[in-house]
């Protein structure tokens, strides 16, 4: 683990309490929406396998167990141990008997059986190294699984991009975050992208792709 992950797990251990209300201001209020707009673009059949690589406390389990059928699974995979243990109180307190909360870096990660969904919620950015980590996901898909990535990534093309650039820019330095220009170019070269939904401003965007 490089020096930056390092100091992100401590990071995310320490305000893993507060981490909603966190990501409710630095959403500018969307967190919610965000997740629900996530579980809007499951394409996945019934008594699927999702996977979350940086699941934090299970902010967007709520809304993808509302769009998936009870037979279906969710795993959730987090590196902090602080968030994995808030995670499993959701779990327990909400009976989410279909969710599975593991804590590990995502590159350990190696299930038996491979995903039909995999979603990267807020996690891609601050995780060094988006192409290994977007590899790595592709590699638990199953043939023509879904990946989704729901990021604040760098645009171009409209008259405001830049001030949703400067804010993504100041956003990321508290979390400590490092939002990259390329994921897209990278995404569209290994993946086809099937929609990509421009929020907030252009604060986030959602990559909604197949292999
Ligand atoms: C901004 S939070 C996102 C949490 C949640 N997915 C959400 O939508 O609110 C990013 C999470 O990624 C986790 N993370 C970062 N690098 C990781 C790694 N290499 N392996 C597993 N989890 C990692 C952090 O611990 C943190 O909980």
């Amino acid at each position: 683990m490089d020096i930056r992950q390092a100091s992100n797990k401590n990071k995310y251990n320490v305000v893993s309490s507060i981490y909603d209300i966190v990501a409710f201001i630095l959403s500018l209020g969307q967190a919610k929406k965000l997740y629900r707009e996530v579980a809007a673009r499951l394409r996945v059949p019934t008594g699927a396998t999702v996977v979350e690589l940086g699941c934090g406390p299970g902010s967007v389990v709520p809304s993808l167990l509302h769009k998936l059928d009870p037979s279906s699974q969710i795993i959730g995979i987090d590196f902090s141990d602080q968030m994995i243990e808030l995670a499993n109180t959701h779990k327990s307190k909400n009976g989410w008997n279909n969710v599975n909360f593991e804590c590990m870096d995502m590159y350990q990660y190696s299930p038996v059986n491979k995903a039909d969904c995999v979603i990267f919620c807020l996690s891609l950015t601050a995780i060094p190294n988006y192409q290994k980590a977007i590899d790595k996901a592709l590699s638990i898909l199953k043939p023509d699984g879904q990946l989704l990535i729901l990021d604040s990534i760098p645009l171009k093309g409209k008259w405001y991009y830049p001030l949703a650039n400067l804010y993504t820019h100041f956003k990321a330095l508290i979390v400590g975050a490092k939002p990259a220009t390329g994921i897209t170019e990278y995404i569209d070269k290994k993946t086809k992208i099937q929609e990509k939904h421009i929020m907030v401003g252009g604060v986030y965007t959602l990559l909604d792709t197949k292999i």
